[in-house]
């Protein structure tokens, strides 16, 4: 296997993770994860305190992907930064996703990060779209800009990467690359699901998923256009030390070099993780493995943003 990657100065024996949310709540969850052949696994989204989310019935597989309204269920940020700060390494190879619902919260939470012994990579998710009355913070470019310029006033060690929700827009592209481009961000992981779907159930003609009346985050095959063209369009637009992580839509072998082509040096599963669990990687890594030798790249990091231009 030359699946070799690179990502902050780190060496992966894979491109592949977890996408946030799926299988990555306990610490059950997170040793498979870190027992399996991913390269790296990101935590459930952390918040100050734990959250039991949405109740009802808040995800359902859909014809091409999935729906979640989930509500950011996790069992709190002490929680995951014990279980890092256990590792060996004290996670400095792992991701620890994490949100607040306000300025002080956000500020709060990565003060906790920073007071405690974890080496790894911090993700500020600024996209859950499934939190009633808050809205996906990153589509407000203004916001994300102030808040952004106080997490760097405040945190100048924190290696810090942002979770992005999907832009449909060229000039919300340029927007929100000129936001990240005035800050040390380190890395832009895009996309979140597409957020505020909704599905009728044909069995009950009712929407699919009860929080939000039905509304919610779509991912899986509807989500990988999407995801192609925010992260081709982030890789033109960022400063060249910004990384990519690639999400969404992610079921092939294909899929993953396709986001690779596109300029992710990492890349995330998460609906297809769901019903397969961490045999997807092994299964998504020979998959990549192959194209990459029909192709004749020697490694991951040298394919990166490789997409031919017509
Ligand atoms: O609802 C959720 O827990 C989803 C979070 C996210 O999409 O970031």
């Amino acid at each position: 296997m030359t699946l070799t990657t690179k990502f902050l100065g780190r060496t992966y024996t894979s491109p592949l993770m977890n996408g946030a949310g799926v299988r990555c709540t306990t610490v059950e969850e997170l040793e498979a994860l870190r027992q399996s052949s991913a390269g790296s696994f990101v935590t459930k989204t952390a918040t100050r305190e734990p959250r039991a989310g949405n109740p009802g019935h808040r995800m359902s597989a859909l014809p091409y992907g999935s729906i979640n309204s989930m509500g950011l269920p996790n069992k709190g940020l002490p929680y995951y930064l014990d279980y890092l700060t256990s590792l060996p390494d004290q996670g400095a190879n792992n991701f620890l996703s994490v949100a607040g619902f306000s300025e002080e919260d956000q500020m709060a939470v990565l003060e906790t990060i920073a007071a405690s012994d974890f080496a790894g990579i911090v993700e500020l998710n600024l996209s859950c779209p499934n939190i009633p009355g808050h809205p996906q913070l990153a589509y407000d470019f203004d916001a994300t800009d102030k808040l952004l310029a106080k997490v760097f006033d405040r945190f100048d060690n924190l290696e810090l990467g942002v979770k992005l929700p999907p832009f449909f827009d060229p000039i919300h592209f340029d927007q929100i690359a000129a936001v990240l481009n005035k800050y040390p961000i380190k890395y832009a992981n895009s996309i979140n699901s597409l957020g505020n779907g909704f599905f009728v159930d044909p069995e009950t003609d009712a929407p699919m998923i009860e929080p939000k009346g039905g509304f919610g985050g779509i991912g899986g095959g509807y989500a990988k256009p999407t995801a192609l063209a925010n992260v081709r369009a982030l890789h033109e637009r960022l400063r060249d030390d910004i990384a990519l992580i690639g999400t969404g839509g992610v079921q092939t072998g294909r899929d993953v070099y396709d986001l690779i082509l596109c300029g992710a040096s990492m890349v995330q599963v998460a609906t297809a993780f769901g019903p397969e669990g961490v045999a997807v990687f092994d299964r998504l890594n020979g998959e990549l493995q192959s194209i990459l030798d029909s192709k004749g790249y020697a490694d991951v990091t040298s394919t990166v943003g490789q997409l031919h231009t017509v």
